[in-house]
């Protein structure tokens, strides 16, 4: 079984949730917002090592390697790629999705080790209908039935990631996934269908419901 390193994404203020420290820091059902995929992606067999991008002046939690993370996320996830010790795979993870399982994570692995492609995604079907605009003006109604809401975790082989963090500054800013860069090389990306409860905690609201999901299922 081929290597895996996951990089669990940090760094990030949280300006949305308006807290008073940063998002992966505050607590959602008595511990800190980060603890929980942490322990789902330590759970995982197939994973060796976990990267934590962190605020500046952050500790790594136990039993992770911790980096400062930089402006935007794909350079915090380019940061801890640098730290990261050598494997065949990398996984990639939001710590503002702590509903993650180690089931999910075991489902990307099975696909990446099946099929021939670069990246291994988690994605929902869009239930609602998507429409495109001009403004506030509609332009046409999209076919549901072709659209995949994505989430965290993607899994990567690592040279394809690597390809794809080396796209320069300006690239990675753009990107609001990492999956994203590989498709502009022509990569193949494979979708992974998961539930939507692996949200990603945005507002208070969001992290309200975390608190109920995360509670009732512990
Ligand atoms: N992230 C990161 N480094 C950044 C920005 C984001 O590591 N410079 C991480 C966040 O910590 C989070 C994930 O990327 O786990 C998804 O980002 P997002 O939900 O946008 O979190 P924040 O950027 O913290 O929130 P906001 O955009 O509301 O400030
Ligand atoms: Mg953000």
């Amino acid at each position: 079984m081929p290597t895996t390193v996951a990089l669990l994404v940090a760094a990030g203020r949280g300006e949305r949730l308006g807290h008073d420290r940063p998002k992966a820091l505050v607590p959602c059902a008595g511990r800190p917002l980060m603890a929980w995929s942490l322990d789902a992606l330590q759970a995982v067999d197939a994973i060796g090592h976990v990267v934590a991008a962190l605020p500046p002046g952050i500790t790594a939690p136990h039993g992770t390697l911790g980096v400062t993370g930089g402006a935007e996320r794909s350079h915090s996830v380019r940061a801890a790629l640098h730290a990261a010790p050598v494997s065949d795979w990398v996984l990639v993870h939001d710590a503002a999705r702590p509903m993650l399982t180690p089931a999910i994570v075991e489902e990307l692995h099975d696909v990446m080790a099946s099929e021939d492609c670069d990246a291994a995604i988690a994605a929902t079907p869009v239930a609602d209908t998507i429409k495109e605009a001009a403004g506030e003006v509609v332009v046409r109604t999209l076919d549901r039935s072709h659209l995949w809401a994505i989430q965290t975790p993607q899994l990567f082989r690592r040279d394809a990631l690597e390809r794809a963090l080396g796209l320069g500054d300006a690239a990675l800013a753009a990107a609001t996934d990492d999956a994203s860069l590989i498709e502009s090389f022509g990569g193949e990306v494979r979708l992974v269908p998961t539930t939507s409860q692996n949200f990603k905690v945005t507002t208070p609201e969001d992290l309200h419901l975390a608190e109920l999901i995360l509670r009732d299922r512990s």
